[in-house]
């Protein structure tokens, strides 16, 4: 009886193999019964081909086997490769020009009928995506992904093995970083009462290897954040994670910049040009109301406070009176949108905490209308189409409110706007560094200034005069890697000096007990001569989700959580046995 071992893949036969015997192992993609032959698509990793039963090649067995398959069901045959006649080749298969005429067959599963399609062209419900992942994942395009994001980490790993970098592995039982999110927690069996924090990245770890002398580390580390979940984020993931001594910023740019042109290379075969452009986080804020700006297309935000003066405009006057800002982007050529779409804009920025969404058309013939004609002026239209360099057929859109809400709103509101109306060009990848960061961030909630970055973030020396007084005007040391709109990677230069990561935790309102109740061994360790250092770490699952024009980082990940952070397959987050929560010492006690 025929083994299951092939010899040779479906997918990667062609016309050169005519005439040769080949043994096939795969899975039936579907079958095509015309009497005296079935046609049968066997499907492998590498793709599809089809295999021909012919009732008078093949025993009067095998030809019966043939007419009772059906999708998914496993096979291994073996037969001879034949050209097909020119009239049956299929042109958008790979193998299309051939087929196998099958000799021997073997049944080796068989399979209930699918809950999805595996095909590409059929977009099936998510939802029955994730609860049947294994077979999601024999889809071709999640084989591609998969495949993809394995041939990344490796050139990951040899571009950093080239500059000289050891990995090392760090605990993932461990305690809490702050990186802004909050902990997943492990009980601890021997210690009652205690828990582990599972790391939301290995942030202290790759600081105490610079301490212990390594120098140049990387790691390809899996991260655990409990926060809600987005199309760009899971509450585990991975990251390339970088540190290395005795550099400055330079250093860690040109080493980053040099295994990204290695990824884009060996992956998309792409020469990535270098240096990557820089703009500081004041630029990208001014120019795209946010930190990690999609520069794919144009709406630049342009502000309009000193040259409005008094308008009479309540909306106008009224912010800029309170100290905030207006300012406007033109979305050029889109004055013709319904007045539908520009309510729901409306309602887009009111998730961005804006009131309202003034704006002004400037029609072709001549004409201006506003959402507040009656405090248009011709002035205030001069000024607007001066500075907006507003022309027939543009509609500017404003913002007009405290500094940070105006730059959210807008700057999320072109993205939108570029997104409905197809202005972004998919073939760019627009790589740059974000640098500059302000050191602190003021948190409304808990009604403290915070780190931005994270507490191990040094700053410019020149800046210490605003420590005091204007925490807002703090440069950090810390940068960021920006690929179409999307934050990539993020790191700094560290404090490494203990009287300046205890006076850094005093300004972001840790007391001294709680600094060294938690970071206690950081400050310690500080003691023993730590080097400068510094580094990044890049989001391995994001970066592919760009590569592959993913939408979600559900596509590249095997098995990703869904919204609610759970696992529609294997259904967790699970309950336990009473008997474990008792050997932990856990009692539960949900309150409805
Ligand atoms: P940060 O928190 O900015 O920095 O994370 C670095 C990069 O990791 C990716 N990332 C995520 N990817 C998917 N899902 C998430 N929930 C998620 N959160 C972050 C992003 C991000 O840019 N220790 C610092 C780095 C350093 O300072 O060296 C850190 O973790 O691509
Ligand atoms: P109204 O005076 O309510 O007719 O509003 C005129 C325009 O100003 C509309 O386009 C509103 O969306 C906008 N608007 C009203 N109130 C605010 C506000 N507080 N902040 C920003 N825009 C506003």
């Amino acid at each position: 009886m025929l083994s299951h071992k092939r010899d040779h893949y479906c997918g990667l036969l062609r016309k050169t193999d005519v005439g040769t015997k080949v043994h096939l192992s795969g899975w039936v993609q579907r079958t095509r019964d015309l009497g005296g032959v079935v046609f049968v698509w066997l499907r492998d990793r590498e793709g599809l081909v089809q295999l021909v039963f012919d009732n008078a090649v093949c025993t009067p067995e095998i030809f019966e086997l043939g007419r009772s398959l059906r999708g998914e069901y496993v096979l291994t045959v073996s037969g001879e490769v034949r050209a097909r006649e020119e009239g049956a080749i299929n042109r958008d298969l790979a193998t299309g020009e051939i087929e196998v005429v099958v000799e021997d067959a073997v049944l080796l599963n068989k399979s209930e009928t699918p809950p999805i399609y595996i095909d590409d062209k059929v977009d099936e419900n998510e939802l029955v995506r994730l609860k049947y992942r294994y077979l999601d994942l024999r889809r071709p395009s999640m084989q591609e992904k998969l495949r993809m994001r394995s041939r990344m980490v490796n050139s990951i790993r040899m571009a950093l093995d080239e500059e000289g970098f050891t990995e090392v592995e760090t605990p993932i039982l461990s305690k809490s970083t702050p990186e802004g999110a909050r902990d997943f927690l492990v009980p601890s069996r021997l210690h009652p009462g205690t828990f582990y924090a599972l790391p939301q990245s290995p942030q202290i770890y790759k600081q105490l290897l610079m301490l212990a002398g390594f120098d140049k580390y990387y790691q390809i580390a899996r991260c655990f954040r409990d926060e809600d979940n987005r199309a760009d984020r899971q509450p585990e993931f991975t990251q390339c994670d970088i540190e290395m001594s005795f550099i400055d910023e330079e250093d860690i740019y040109a080493v980053v910049e040099r295994v990204f042109h290695r990824i884009f290379k060996d992956v998309k075969g792409i020469d990535l040009a270098l240096p990557l452009p820089r703009i500081t986080w004041q630029e990208a804020m001014e120019n795209y109301g946010s930190d990690k700006p999609d520069r794919r297309f144009g709406m630049k935000l342009v502000d309009l406070t000193d040259k409005l003066g008094k308008t009479g405009f309540v909306v106008f006057d009224s912010a800029i009176e309170a100290g905030g800002r207006v300012e406007a982007i033109n979305a050029k050529g889109l004055a013709g949108m319904t007045r539908k779409e520009i309510d729901s804009y409306a309602e887009f920025v009111k998730t961005y905490r804006a009131k309202g969404l003034p704006y002004m058309t400037f029609t072709h013939d001549g004409s201006v209308k506003s959402s507040f004609n009656k405090f248009l002026t011709p002035e205030l239209i001069e000024h607007v189409r001066a500075a907006m360099d507003a022309a027939p057929g543009d509609i500017v859109f404003f913002g007009a409110d405290k500094r940070s809400v105006v730059w959210q709103a807008l700057g999320a509101l072109r993205c939108e706007i570029a997104k409905r109306h197809g202005l972004i060009d998919h073939d760019v990848y627009d790589l740059f560094w974000v640098t500059e960061f302000p050191l602190f961030e003021y948190s409304e909630e808990e009604g403290r200034y915070v780190a931005a970055h994270h507490p191990f973030t040094s700053w410019y020396p020149e800046d210490n005069k605003y420590l005091d007084t204007d925490k807002e005007k703090v440069r950090s040391r810390a940068y960021d890697l920006v690929m179409n709109g999307i934050e990539l990677a993020s790191g700094s230069i560290r404090i490494h000096r203990s009287d300046m990561q205890a006076q850094m935790f005093d300004m972001i309102g840790l007391s001294h007990e709680e600094a060294h109740h938690r970071f206690g061994f950081l400050l310690d360790a500080f003691k023993y001569g730590a080097p400068p250092h510094g580094g990044l770490a890049f989001g391995i699952d994001r970066l592919i989700m760009l590569l592959t024009d993913s939408d979600s980082l559900r596509d590249i990940i095997a098995f990703p959580k869904a919204t609610s952070a759970n696992c529609l397959m294997m259904e967790t987050p699970a309950d336990v046995r009473p008997d474990q929560l008792e050997t932990l010492k856990i009692k539960i006690d949900i309150q409805e």
